[in-house]
C-alpha cells in the first residue's frame, strides 16, 4: 500500500486500518444460512474483523464443521456453530448485536428473484421470529431474496412481537453499489474502484427497481460517452445478478461478491455502533425510520412507499437519517418512476404474506 510515496508493510497497514476504523467496541455477529454459498465466505470475512469477538453460525446443515474450521483462524472471534435441534437458533442468537441473513434458495437461469419468495418468505419469517424473541435489539441485515419482499416480512414479524424498531432492519443492496463502482471504473479506465469510486444506487434490489444515480458518481463518466454505452451501463448494473446466474449455469447466483458486499455493509454498521460519525450507505429501509427524511423523499418520489433504498446515515442506534435523492437527471427520474410500481407490489407481497401467516 502506497501513501505519500511511502511504502508500508501489510502488517502496518492492517494495524493502522483497524486502529483508525475500529475503536473496538466488541460485537457479536451471527450469520443465519452460514453453511451456504454466501454464508461461508461471509462468515470467513467476519472472522477476520477483530471488532467481532463472537461469531454465531446457524444453518440447517454443516454449521458445526464450518465453525470448527473457522475457529482455527487466529483472530479474536470465538466461533459457535449450531443446527436446528435443541433450540440451536436461539442459542446462536443469544446476545447478538448484528444478525446477517443469507439463508434461502438462490436463482437459476431464467428465474426472476420474485419466484424465490415462496420458499424464502417462510425461511425469513421463521428466522425473524427467532431474532424477535431472542435478540430484538440486534441490527438485522437481510440478504435473502427477494429483498424487496423479505425485508417487509422481518418488519411484520417484529411488529407482531411488539419489538419493531425500523431503524434496525436493513435490506442489503450493497452488491448493486459494488457492481456500479466496478463497472464505472472499467469505463473510466481506473484500475480499481474501491474505495474511491462511489456510485449511489437507490430503489430496491431487483431488475428495474435497481436505480443507479450515475450523475452522482464520485467520478463522472466521460462527457462524450455514447448514449448506447450509457444505457448498457445502466442495464448492466440493474441486471448484474443475471450475468452471474448465467455464468454459473444452474449452480446458483452471486456468492463471493455478495459475501464481500455483505461484509462491507456489516463493517459500516460496526463502525457506526462504535460511534464513528457520517457513515452513509444505500440500504433498503422502512421510511418510518426517519420521518423528516421520509417526507422529503416521498415528495421527490411523488408516491407513498413503505420501504425504499436511499443513502442512509448510520449511527449507534441504527438509521440516523434517510437522505433524499437530491439532484438527478431526467433519465434518472424516469428510472425512479419505473421502479415505484414494482416496489409497491413487492412490498405488498411481503406484508400480505405475513397478514395471512402470522
Ligand atoms: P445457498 O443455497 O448456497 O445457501 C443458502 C443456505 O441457506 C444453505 O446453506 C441452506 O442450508 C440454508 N438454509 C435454508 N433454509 C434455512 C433455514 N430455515 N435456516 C437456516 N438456513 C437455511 O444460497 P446462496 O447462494 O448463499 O444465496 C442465499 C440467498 O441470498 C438467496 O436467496 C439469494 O438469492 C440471495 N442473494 C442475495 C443477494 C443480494 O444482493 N441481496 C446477492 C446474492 C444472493
Ligand atoms: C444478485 O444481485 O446477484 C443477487 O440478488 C442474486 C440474484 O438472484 O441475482
Amino acid at each position: 500500500h502506497m501513501s505519500d510515496g511511502e511504502c508500508i508493510s501489510l502488517e502496518e497497514w492492517e494495524a493502522k486500518k483497524y486502529v483508525e476504523s475500529f475503536p473496538f467496541i466488541m460485537v457479536k455477529a451471527v450469520v443465519l444460512g452460514a453453511a451456504g454459498g454466501i454464508g461461508q465466505p461471509l462468515s470467513l470475512l467476519l472472522k477476520t474483523n477483530p471488532a467481532i469477538t463472537a461469531l454465531g453460525l446457524f444453518d440447517i446443515v454443516n454449521t458445526p464443521g464450518v465453525a470448527a474450521d473457522l475457529s482455527h483462524i487466529d483472530t479474536p472471534a470465538v466461533v459457535v456453530g449450531r443446527l436446528p435441534p435443541n433450540d440451536g437458533l436461539k442459542e446462536v442468537l443469544k446476545g447478538a448485536d448484528i444478525v446477517v441473513i443469507p439463508a434461502g434458495v438462490p436463482r437459476k437461469p431464467g428465474v426472476p428473484r420474485d419466484d424465490l419468495f415462496k420458499v424464502n418468505g417462510g425461511i425469513v419469517k421463521d428466522l425473524a421470529t427467532g431474532i424477535a424473541t431472542t435478540c430484538p435489539k440486534a441490527f438485522v441485515l437481510v440478504i435473502s431474496n427477494p429483498v424487496n419482499s423479505t425485508v417487509p416480512i422481518v418488519a411484520e414479524v417484529f411488529k407482531k412481537h411488539g419489538v419493531y424498531d425500523p431503524k434496525r432492519i436493513f435490506g442489503v443492496t450493497t452488491l448493486d453499489v459494488v457492481r456500479a463502482s466496478t463497472f464505472v471504473a472499467e469505463i473510466i479506465g481506473k484500475p480499481s474502484a474501491a474505495p474511491d469510486i462511489v456510485v449511489p444506487v437507490v430503489g430496491g434490489h431487483s431488475g428495474v427497481t435497481i436505480v443507479p444515480l450515475l450523475s452522482q458518481s464520485s467520478h463522472p463518466l466521460p462527457s462524450d460517452l455514447a448514449s448506447d454505452k450509457f444505457d448498457a451501463l445502466v442495464k448492466r448494473i440493474q441486471f448484474g445478478g443475471d450475468e452471474v446466474v448465467k455464468a454459473k449455469d444452474g449452480a446458483g447466483s452471486a456468492t463471493l461478491s455478495m459475501a464481500y458486499a455483505g461484509f462491507e455493509f456489516a463493517n459500516k454498521i460496526i463502525r457506526a455502533i462504535n460511534g464513528e460519525k457520517g457513515i452513509v450507505a444505500p440500504s433498503f429501509v422502512a421510511l418510518k425510520a426517519d420521518a423528516a427524511g421520509a417526507a422529503e423523499l416521498t415528495k421527490e418520489l411523488g408516491a407513498e412507499l413503505e420501504f425504499f433504498s436511499s443513502n442512509v446515515e448510520l449511527g449507534p442506534e441504527g438509521v440516523v437519517k434517510i437522505h433524499p435523492l437530491g439532484k438527478i437527471t431526467s433519465a434518472e427520474t424516469e428510472l425512479v418512476k419505473a421502479a415505484i410500481p414494482e416496489l409497491q407490489t413487492n412490498i405488498k407481497t411481503g406484508v400480505t404474506y405475513c397478514l395471512e401467516k402470522l
